[in-house]
């Protein structure tokens, strides 16, 4: 059984903008559920967020939001439920897709690279030059406004084999100080074993305090169903007035999702096999 979630971030989307996000939420998902069903739960998910990297539209790849210095640093991590390994770039720049640099790095003894190595190592893979910034972006801190809504995206699947996997991109909080770390780059924000995997998206401080996705996947293991561990965990994120979202899926193909956020932007089919999109159309 094949089964795919992904999600656009959390957070609120501008009215203007619910129609286009649901248009590309629909093509990512189709195209990526299509890939899916031919190859890995693993290569599904890269696949997946590569697509939603190259997006204008989310804060990932192309369209990231810039740091302090108006500068555009990324953070992507891949968790391979079945090998439970996870590797991850931290504050990479100049490339179009962080998530494939982190696939890279799976099999590599040093599995999470951070800031000018990690783009060196992208070099040395083959990554060539690439600006992420959009004039819209650009416009965005050059007016020192502080919040686009545009979140963080990622992606869980669980393929015919019934393996796992997770992963997650981002552009950051925009505005934070040079060197501030993403959860989207961590097991706090992007966790999978053979039970259970999650992505996170929100504020990257409060997914880090929770360590959520991490922290779900532990309850699955310990024998909560997903759903409860979703449950469980969600109603500790709003006593502690986090702003969080959350996407899963278990072994046994079961999809739960929550956010504490006022919106959270995602794709998965029902099991009747109906597209569920938010926003809707
Ligand atoms: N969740 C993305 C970030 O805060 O960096």
């Amino acid at each position: 059984m094949a089964v795919l979630i992904i999600h656009g971030g959390a957070g609120n989307v501008h009215t203007q903008d619910k129609e286009i996000i649901h248009q590309e939420l629909k093509r990512i998902y189709e195209d990526s559920f299509l890939y899916l069903k031919n190859h890995s739960a693993v290569e599904a998910v890269i696949y997946a967020v590569s697509l939603l990297e190259d997006s204008p539209y989310f804060n990932a790849g192309t369209g990231s939001k810039l740091q302090q210095d108006g500068k555009a640093r990324m953070s992507a991590s891949l968790m391979d439920g079945k090998t439970q390994r996870f590797s991850a770039v931290l504050n990479i720049e100049d490339v179009k897709n962080p998530i494939q640099v982190a696939a890279h790095l799976q099999e590599s003894t040093d599995s999470v690279l951070s800031g000018q190595f990690a783009t060196a190592f992208s070099r040395e893979k083959g990554f060539l030059f690439y600006d992420p910034i959009t004039p819209r972006q650009r416009e965005v801190w050059l007016q020192k406004k502080k919040s686009l809504p545009v979140g963080t995206v990622g992606a869980v699947a669980l393929d015919d084999k019934g393996h796992l996997a997770a992963a997650t991109s981002t552009g950051g909080k925009g505005f934070e100080k040079l060197g501030r770390v993403s959860d989207s780059a961590m097991p706090a924000g992007n966790y999978a074993n053979q039970k259970a995997a999650v992505s996170c998206t929100g504020i990257g401080e409060h997914i880090i305090n929770e360590s959520l996705a991490s922290r779900i996947v532990t309850r699955v293991i310990d024998g909560m169903t997903l759903e409860d561990a979703f449950q469980k965990s969600f109603k500790e994120v709003k006593a502690h007035q986090y702003q969080i979202g959350a996407i899963g899926i278990d072994s046994e193909g079961n999809v739960s999702f929550d956010y504490s956020t006022p919106t959270m932007s995602y794709a998965y089919q029902d099991l009747d096999g109906n597209l569920i999109i938010y926003p809707s159309s």
